[in-house]
């Protein structure tokens, strides 16, 4: 874990001026390995469908959750694609389930935005978007690193960290997943949890 955590340092940006509200990519990953400080926490956010989700609408279930952006041309849609078919693998226990996408980049995700990816993956795939301020809440609540370039507009990449965050039924965060889980690995981890 320690040798997956040196990766992905060496493969991000390099680490921007540390405070409190932008907190460098190091900073984040070393957060989340350590386990040291909470994380996950409420979410106030729209759905694909327009509706309007808070974290509280998906107690009772187990949380799987990805941040990332529709733009992503590679990583996002394999995870997604990995997440999509472990619940395939889980079968009917997987209704137990509640895969979560957060977008990272609500310029661009928006609700219909949102709606025409999700059925790319999965029927039960919930997409979440909302207000910047809201986004970059919830990601830092999960310890997600995540830089859009400045200057916007056109096609623009989104920098970000890919864990795949496990939440409990009763809203808590359990754990992560690694970037590049296999569908088996996610399905196994999902299974001891139920
Ligand atoms: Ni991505």
């Amino acid at each position: 874990m320690l040798a997956l955590a040196c990766m992905l340092v060496g493969a991000l940006a390099p680490a921007r001026a540390q405070d409190a509200d932008n907190p460098s990519a190091a900073a984040l990953i070393e957060a989340l390995l350590e386990g040291r400080e909470p994380v996950g926490g409420p979410f106030d956010l729209i759905d694909q469908t327009g509706r309007r989700r808070t974290d509280a609408d998906f107690r009772g279930k187990l949380g799987l959750l990805y941040f990332g952006y529709t733009h992503c041309p590679d990583v996002c849609p394999t995870e997604l694609q990995a997440l999509s078919l472990a619940l395939d693998m889980l079968g009917p226990a997987g209704d137990a389930v509640q895969p979560l996408f957060i977008t990272l980049d609500p310029e661009r995700d928006t609700p219909s935005h949102l709606a025409d990816y999700v059925t790319a993956f999965h029927p039960r795939l919930v997409a979440l978007t909302g207000p910047d301020a809201a986004i970059r809440k919830v990601a830092l609540a999960y310890k997600v690193y995540f830089a859009r370039p400045s200057a916007q507009g056109g096609d623009y990449a989104v920098d970000h960290t890919g864990f795949i965050y496990l939440v409990g039924k009763d809203g808590r965060y359990l754990g992560f997943l690694p970037p590049g889980s296999s569908p088996e690995q996610i399905a196994a981890t999902v299974r001891s949890r139920l």
